[in-house]
């Protein structure tokens, strides 16, 4: 079955072409990143505008890549939440729109799921019914999960103030790094010692042990950048993303780890555009070989927001009425 997946969500207008769940045929990625750099952080307005404006282009493009003509396809899948009310509105009406003119069923996609299944759509298939333990890390979301398949999951703890993606971000905006931070604050921490500055991530007192906070790990870098009252030079700037890196990527890689040996889970998948980090790929890997848990982690491409995990999934949920299908902006990770 051959699906167009449609992610608009944020600032990339995504669109791919994805047969049986797996085979990628096409790609195509455009995104309105640069008109945001210099207000350090995604503009809804711009975004949205910035879809409706490259949507059309984006899908011709997409079928001329993969010599597909539209009466091949056999359903269109989109992403109806979570994300920004307007851009996620671009993406649903052009889909209904391409359904309607085509005559495709339609599916409506939880984003965040679309990023965990997108660890598990290189992997072989039949391997989505064990348990797994999830974990969300993107610049809106953190969230660890407990599932079994694609429709039984839930949520085991998520953050409490700032989405991981998102500390990352403003900890490289306080260091005078672009945006997004992630990949600045992973190349500045390369040359870094992580050792550096201690950073302490405080233990949650009350709610799931799962839960995140990050919002203390910002105010100190704050602190940091403020105490040292010279201009940040490149060794500071690098001694610091390397510790905030590494007291990040500790607190990630423990608690999904914890999660697993509680609940006696074998297997963990990790999606999102924070999973892009290096770093985080290489210390998850080692700690889950030593405790004798498999870990699925997407390969680059699928890491931060694509159409193709968003068809991957699509193939296999039931299409909805398409007058059914809305956005739904706060969708959780748990919800269909
Ligand atoms: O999943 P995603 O593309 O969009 C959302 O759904 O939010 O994630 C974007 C987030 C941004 O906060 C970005 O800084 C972060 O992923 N990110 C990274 C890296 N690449 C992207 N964070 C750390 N290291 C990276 N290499
Ligand atoms: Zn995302």
């Amino acid at each position: 079955m051959l699906v167009l997946g449609i992610e608009t969500s944020c600032d990339e207008t995504a669109l791919s072409l994805v047969e049986d769940g797996q085979k990628v045929l096409a790609v195509q990625v455009a995104s309105s990143l640069k008109q945001h750099q210099r207000y350090g952080g995604v503009v809804p307005e711009i975004a949205s505008r910035a879809h409706v404006e490259l949507f059309t282009y984006e899908c011709e493009a997409l079928l001329l890549a993969a010599g597909v003509d539209p009466s091949a396809i056999d359903r269109i899948a989109v992403t109806q939440g979570p994300g920004l009310p307007g851009s996620l509105m671009v993406g649903v009406t052009a889909a209904k729109a391409l359904a309607l003119a085509w005559e495709k069923p339609i599916v409506g996609v939880n984003h965040l799921q679309a990023h965990l299944y997108a660890a598990l759509m290189e992997g072989p298939s039949g391997s989505l019914e064990v348990p797994m333990i999830g974990l969300v890390i993107s610049g809106g979301h953190t969230a660890l999960v407990r599932m079994r398949g694609l429709r039984e999951i839930r949520l085991m703890g998520q953050t409490r103030d700032d989405a991981v993606g998102e500390a990352f971000d403003k900890a490289a905006k306080l260091l005078g790094l672009s945006f997004p931070g992630g990949p600045e604050i992973e190349r500045r921490a390369a040359g870094g010692n992580p050792k550096a500055f201690q950073f302490t991530i405080p233990k949650i007192k009350s709610g799931s042990p799962y839960d995140f906070s990050f919002s203390g790990i910002k105010t100190a870098v704050l602190h940091k950048v403020r105490a040292h009252d010279l201009e940040l030079s490149p060794e500071f700037t690098a001694d610091l993303s390397a510790s905030f890196q590494a007291s990040v990527v500790e607190e990630l890689v423990m608690k999904s780890v914890a999660a697993c040996r509680a609940h006696r889970v074998g297997r963990l998948i990790v999606g999102g555009g924070v999973i892009a980090n290096g770093f985080l790929r290489e210390r998850l890997r080692s700690v889950c070989a030593d405790l004798r848990i498999q870990v699925a982690i997407p390969s680059l491409g699928l890491c931060t927001d694509n159409g193709a995990m968003v068809a991957g999934l699509g193939f296999h949920l039931n299409p909805t009425d398409p007058g059914e299908l809305t956005v739904v902006p706060d969708l959780r990770v748990e919800l269909n």
